[in-house]
């Protein structure tokens, strides 16, 4: 049985073939519209979710199967002082895959070790979130036609962002990846990444706080929001929260065929305007995450996709 819990224990060709399955469902949906009839899958989000949580059963519906579970933890017997691994252990007699989100990093970790179903990670904390990386991945390859030679600037909170973490671990896989990082200062990507992943690999890496300067330079801007979640205070997150504003007036500092992703939600990191600029692709990239997330689950399941 395999789980889906961090993007590194996952080879490049292992991730390759679920985006090459994720092309396959694109380009005929309804071919896969009964290919998980009678599984069911569980959303165990103990934390909040727009996307991640409605792309998750969006997809399971769209490939004929069912599915129940939670979007806070207030209604689930956590809020009764149950353990995490009763919950799950539970929850496993009900369904045949599981995809949870949790506050604490290694929670995901944790499932995997005692559920008797499949467990993919829709987020541990500020830890790492591999199926959001699915989904960049999947819009990177689709936008630029390519995952390696790319310069990829990083925009905003590097240091409690877990997409962003996901997301340098699997480019790593890739030559020719440059990363510019820009962040405040008190943001910055996890030393744990820059030494484990960044150096370790050999990758070009910069680190600035000059937005403005960095724009020309990148083929893909992935801009964040500020966790202000993972704050210790108030004060730190509304002096740093509006330090990049990505606007129309930078994107004319960007080249013709840069594309801007964003995990999603915005705050104010990207203004409204910069959506009607066809390099503009967080929405197209939205989509994205249902296609990955059905191949995924195809996969877990031991489907033909
Ligand atoms: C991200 C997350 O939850 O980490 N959202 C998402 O799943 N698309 C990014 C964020 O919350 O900022």
């Amino acid at each position: 049985m395999e789980h889906f819990i961090d993007i590194k224990d996952h080879s490049k060709d292992e991730i390759q073939q679920i985006l090459d399955a994720a092309m396959r469902v694109i380009e005929n949906p309804r071919g896969y519209s009964e290919a998980a009839k009678g599984k069911i899958l569980a959303t165990l989000f103990f934390e909040p979710s727009t996307r991640t949580r409605l792309s998750f059963e969006s997809a399971m519906l769209s490939l004929g199967g069912s599915v129940l579970g939670f979007s806070e933890s207030a209604s689930s017997s956590a809020a009764k002082g149950e353990s995490l691994a009763d919950t799950i252990k539970t929850v496993a007699c009900y369904a045949d895959l599981i995809a949870m989100r949790h506050p604490k990093e290694g929670a995901a970790l944790l499932a995997a070790g005692v559920a008797e179903v499949p467990v993919i990670n829709a987020g541990d904390g500020g830890h790492a979130h591999p199926t959001q990386t699915l989904t960049d991945l999947l819009t990177i390859q689709r936008e630029k036609g390519r995952l390696d030679n790319l310069t990829v600037g990083l925009c905003g909170d590097l240091k409690f962002g877990r997409t962003v973490h996901s997301l340098v671990e699997a480019l790593s896989h890739h030559s020719g990846i440059r990363i510019v990082a820009i962040s405040p200062q008190e943001l910055r990507v996890p030393e744990y990444l820059k030494s484990g992943v960044i150096a370790k690999h050999h990758m070009p890496f910069l680190e600035t706080d000059q937005m403005e300067d960095a724009l020309a330079t990148v083929d893909v801007l992935y801009m964040t929001r500020v966790q202000r979640e993972r704050f210790f205070n108030e004060e730190d997150y509304v002096r740093l929260k509006d330090r990049f504003i990505l606007d129309t007036a930078k994107m004319r500092l960007m080249e013709e065929d840069a594309i801007v992703l964003h995990p999603l939600p915005r705050v104010n990191e990207i203004s409204v305007k910069v959506d009607a600029d066809p390099r503009a692709a967080y929405f197209r990239q939205v989509k994205n995450g249902k296609y990955v997330r059905m191949a995924l689950i195809m996969k877990l399941l031991e489907l033909a996709g």
